[in-house]
C-alpha cells in the first residue's frame, strides 16, 4: 500500500493505492477514525459496478449506517438528472450535513457524485473509490466535479475536493480491455506534459500495460497520482499549470460532444485529440515532426487505439464546439501543446490557418 498526499492545506487528502484495499479492515478503521465524520454513508455507484463491488464497499464501511444509490451506467447519463436522483434520495431520507457520499465507479460516477456532494446542503463530504484505470490515474484526484450539457462536455460543475481517494488496484481485473486502453491515453498525457522518461517507458511496456499487468498498473497509478497531486497542489483551480492536464482535451471534448456522449469513450477522444495536438505542435515548429509521429505510433500501434477522429465532423463544427472550451479567454482559444516530449505548454496565439490545417488533415495526421 502506498499513499500520495494532495497538499492543499485543510482541503488536502490522501490517495491510498494498493491491491486488496477494499477488503482491508485496518485501512477502513483508520479512514473511519482519521478522515470521515461520524455521520451516515451513502455509496453512489451504477448498474455495472454495483454487482461487482457494491457488497465489498458496503462491508468496508461495516461499522457505519450505510445506504446506496445505483445510477444508470454511461456517459450519456452524466447529467443533472442523475444528480437530481441523488438529491431525491438524500432529501426524502433526511440525510444531514454530516453525511458522506462515496463515489464507487469510474469517472462518470465520480464526477456526478462529487458535484452532488459539492451542492447538497451547500456541501457535504465525499470519498472517491475509483474503479477504472482512468479514474484511478486522473478523475478521482483534484476535485473537478460536474456533468455534461447537451451543448458541451463537463460544462456544469464545481471544484470540490474529496476527503480521500481509495484506489484498489484489484478492481481493474474486471475492466474491459477497451477501458484499459482509454485509461492509458490519460496516462500517456502525464508523460507527454511532464516526464519524457515515463512516456518512453510506457511505450516500451505497452503490451504488459494493455493486458492490465497488475504490478505495472500499480506503478503507473502511483506515478500519475504523484504528478497530478503536484500539479493540483500548485494550481488547484486551473489558473496556470493545471491547464496542461488538458492536453488533447480541446479537440477531444469537441469530438465527444459532436458524436454524442458515449459513442467514443472519453479516453479514446483524448487519444485522438493528443495526436491532433502533437500535429499542431509540429506544424508551428514547437516539436520535431518525428516526435509527433512517435506519439501517434505509441497510441495507435503500441496501445492499439483509434487515433483518427470521425470523418463527419466538419471544420465549422469543430470551431464552434471548441469556442466553448473552458480554457478560452476573451474569445481567444488556448491550446495545450508540446514544446518537447515531456514538456507541455499553453499556446494562445495559434494562427487560424494552422489550426484549420490540423483539422483538415485529421485522417492523416503525423503520418
Ligand atoms: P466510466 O465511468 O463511464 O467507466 C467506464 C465503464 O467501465 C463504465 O461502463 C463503468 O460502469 C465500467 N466500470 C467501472 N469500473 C469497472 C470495473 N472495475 N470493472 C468493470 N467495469 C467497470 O468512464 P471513465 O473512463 O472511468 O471516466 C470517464 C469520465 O471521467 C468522463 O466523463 C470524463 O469527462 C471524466 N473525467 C473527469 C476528470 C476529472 O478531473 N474530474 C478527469 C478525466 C476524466
Ligand atoms: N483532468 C484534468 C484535471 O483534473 O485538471
Amino acid at each position: 500500500m502506498l499513499t500520495v498526499n494532495v497538499e492543499l492545506g485543510e482541503r488536502g487528502y490522501p490517495i491510498v493505492i494498493g491491491a486488496g484495499l477494499l477488503g482491508d479492515q485496518g485501512l477502513a478503521a483508520r479512514i473511519g477514525q482519521e478522515v470521515l465524520r461520524q455521520g451516515k454513508i451513502v455509496i453512489v455507484t451504477n448498474d455495472v459496478v454495483a454487482p461487482l463491488y457494491l457488497e465489498k464497499a458496503v462491508a468496508f464501511f461495516a461499522d457505519r449506517d450505510c445506504a446506496s444509490i445505483v445510477l444508470n451506467d454511461g456517459e450519456a447519463h452524466k447529467t443533472l438528472a442523475a444528480v437530481d436522483t441523488i438529491y431525491d434520495f438524500l432529501l426524502s431520507n433526511k440525510y444531514d450535513r454530516h453525511t458522506t457520499l462515496v463515489a464507487l465507479g469510474g469517472g462518470v460516477v465520480g464526477d456526478i457524485t462529487g458535484f452532488a456532494a459539492a451542492t447538497y446542503l451547500r456541501g457535504i463530504d465525499f470519498v472517491q473509490i475509483p474503479t477504472t484505470l482512468l479514474a484511478q490515474v486522473d478523475s478521482s484526484v483534484g476535485g473537478k466535479t460536474g456533468v455534461n450539457h447537451r451543448l458541451g462536455k463537463n460544462m456544469i460543475g464545481a471544484f470540490y475536493q474529496p476527503r480521500c481517494v481509495i484506489a484498489d488496484t484489484d478492481v481493474l481485473s474486471t475492466l474491459p480491455a477497451r477501458e484499459i486502453r482509454a485509461g492509458l491515453a490519460e496516462v500517456t498525457k502525464y508523460g507527454l506534459i511532464r516526464d519524457a522518461s515515463f512516456f518512453h517507458w510506457l511505450g516500451d511496456h505497452a503490451a504488459q500495460l494493455v493486458s492490465g499487468d497488475p504490478v505495472l498498473m500499480a506503478e503507473v497509478i502511483q506515478t500519475c497520482c504523484r504528478i497530478k497531486a503536484e500539479v493540483v497542489a500548485e494550481d488547484e483551480r486551473e489558473s496556470g499549470v493545471r491547464a496542461l492536464l488538458n492536453l488533447g482535451h480541446t479537440f477531444g471534448h469537441a469530438i465527444e460532444t459532436a458524436t454524442g456522449y458515449g459513442t467514443w469513450l472519453h479516453g479514446e477522444t483524448v487519444a485522438m485529440g493528443t495526436v491532433m495536438a502533437a500535429d499542431l505542435s509540429a506544424r508551428i515548429g514547437w516539436i520535431d515532426p518525428e516526435d509527433a509521429r512517435l506519439i501517434r505510433r505509441i497510441l495507435e500501434q503500441n496501445f492499439g487505439m483509434t487515433v483518427v477522429p470521425p470523418a463527419d465532423i466538419t471544420i465549422e463544427r469543430y470551431l464552434d464546439l471548441m469556442a466553448s472550451d473552458k480554457k478560452t479567454e476573451q474569445g481567444k482559444l488556448r491550446f495545450i501543446l508540446l514544446n518537447a516530449i515531456g514538456q507541455g505548454a499553453i499556446a494562445s496565439d495559434i494562427e487560424p490557418g494552422q489550426l484549420v490545417a490540423t483539422l483538415e488533415a485529421a485522417d492523416r495526421l503525423c503520418e
